[in-house]
């Protein structure tokens, strides 16, 4: 029940949705843990074919060009319509949206909330209308285990009580089921995802005999804080946009040796350089104290609160980070439309694979497709 889930149960008014959540709806879904926000061409001076463009670049040669032409086309009037839902976007006094830089990005293209808090912020507008709904029934504190299937269509899924273990599991049968399960951080040493999320819900379409796509494109986030924890908590991708600098223990900026882009080098090159610091001990860091300074306090409200739970003060010291799984790109195969290859199954958000974001997602696409499919 993350952000595709509930947008999508939105959508299908007047049909009758049933949503299965495993934690009290909006809980345990990586969306509301996403912090730069979604992607979309809303300065004149920007346009979708640009963001289509970038999209294309960092995803390593095998984004689906049509899909990223209709998905950055959809982009604006989804941010407007969220905005009518109560999505809360920061604005300008002039009430133009404000937009955040990301990696890979030409231009700032992020619309955020309160810097930060984006997915939060979403998935608690969206938690309301929800839950408003006549036509949505929520059920809470149960997984989907098994897909129903009958002459080679899907009729339902097989469902069980998440507490005390799984309990013994009931059908529930439906004229069309929607997947929108998430990734699978969990599995990897190290995720900045809610750690259930293991795929299960791809392996569960998987046994179905549906078709799963680059189940081995899994996109690691460089800036996770390296502080102990798992999950590990984010250093938004929108600081080095402001102009947070990667050092090592020497002091080195060693992302400028690496890229031309330096820190706002697509994803995939930054955490390859993070993760090779890592492992030769040299302990990357982001610096934020230049170029942000005592602003993080107040523009960066969720990683300052990460800080200080980890004892470090961002306004004084530099955050220690690594590479983390953090985005499951792979996932069950869809069309345009989002249907899979079974019938009676479609699947949206991180569970699906629509070739949008190829072997690396450009930051903030995530949301972007969990809203348009
Ligand atoms: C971030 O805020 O750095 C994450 C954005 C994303 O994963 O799209």
């Amino acid at each position: 029940a993350g952000l595709a889930a509930q947008y999508a149960a939105l959508k299908l008014a007047p049909r009758p949705v049933l949503m299965l959540s495993p934690e009290p709806l909006g809980e345990g879904a990586s969306s509301s843990w996403a912090q730069g926000g979604v992607a979309a061409a809303m300065d004149p001076t920007d346009s979708p074919n640009a963001h289509a463009r970038d999209t294309v670049l960092a995803g390593a040669g095998t984004v689906d060009r049509n899909v990223a032409q209709s998905v950055t086309a959809e982009a604006c009037a989804h941010i407007l319509d969220l905005t009518g839902l109560g999505a809360p976007f920061d604005r300008t006094a002039e009430g133009t949206y404000v937009l955040s830089r990301e990696a890979a990005h030409s231009s700032a293209r992020v619309v955020r909330v309160l810097g930060d808090q984006a997915g939060a912020e979403i998935m608690r507008a969206l938690a309301v209308q929800v839950l408003k709904a006549d036509h949505i029934q929520v059920l809470d504190g149960v997984m989907a285990t098994r897909l129903e299937v009958s002459g080679g269509r899907v009729i339902g899924v097989a469902v069980a009580q998440c507490s005390g273990g799984l309990s013994k599991s009931i059908a529930l049968r439906g004229p069309a089921v929607l997947l929108a399960g998430g990734g699978s951080g969990g599995l990897f040493a190290l995720t900045t995802n809610p750690p259930r999320i293991r795929g299960q819900v791809i392996g569960m379409a998987a046994r179905a005999g549906a078709q799963i796509a680059d189940a081995e494109f899994v996109q690691f986030h460089p800036t996770a804080m390296a502080c102990g924890l798992d999950p590990a908590p984010l250093a938004t991708e929108a600081l080095r946009g402001e102009g947070a600098t990667l050092i090592n223990r020497h002091g080195e900026r060693f992302m400028r040796g690496a890229h031309p882009d330096a820190e706002l080098a697509p994803r995939d090159i930054v955490a390859r350089a993070v993760y090779a610091q890592t492992q030769a001990g040299l302990q990357p860091a982001l610096d934020t104290r230049t170029a942000i300074g005592a602003k993080i306090l107040t523009d960066f409200p969720a990683v300052t609160q990460a800080c200080r739970l980890a004892g470090l003060d961002p306004v004084t010291q530099p955050i220690p980070v690594a590479a983390a799984a953090h985005y499951h790109m792979g996932g069950v195969a869809t069309d345009m439309t989002g249907q899979s290859s079974l019938a009676g199954l479609w699947a949206c958000g991180e569970v699906a694979s629509t070739g949008l974001h190829g072997a690396n997602r450009l930051a903030s696409n995530g949301l972007l497709e969990a809203l348009v499919y």
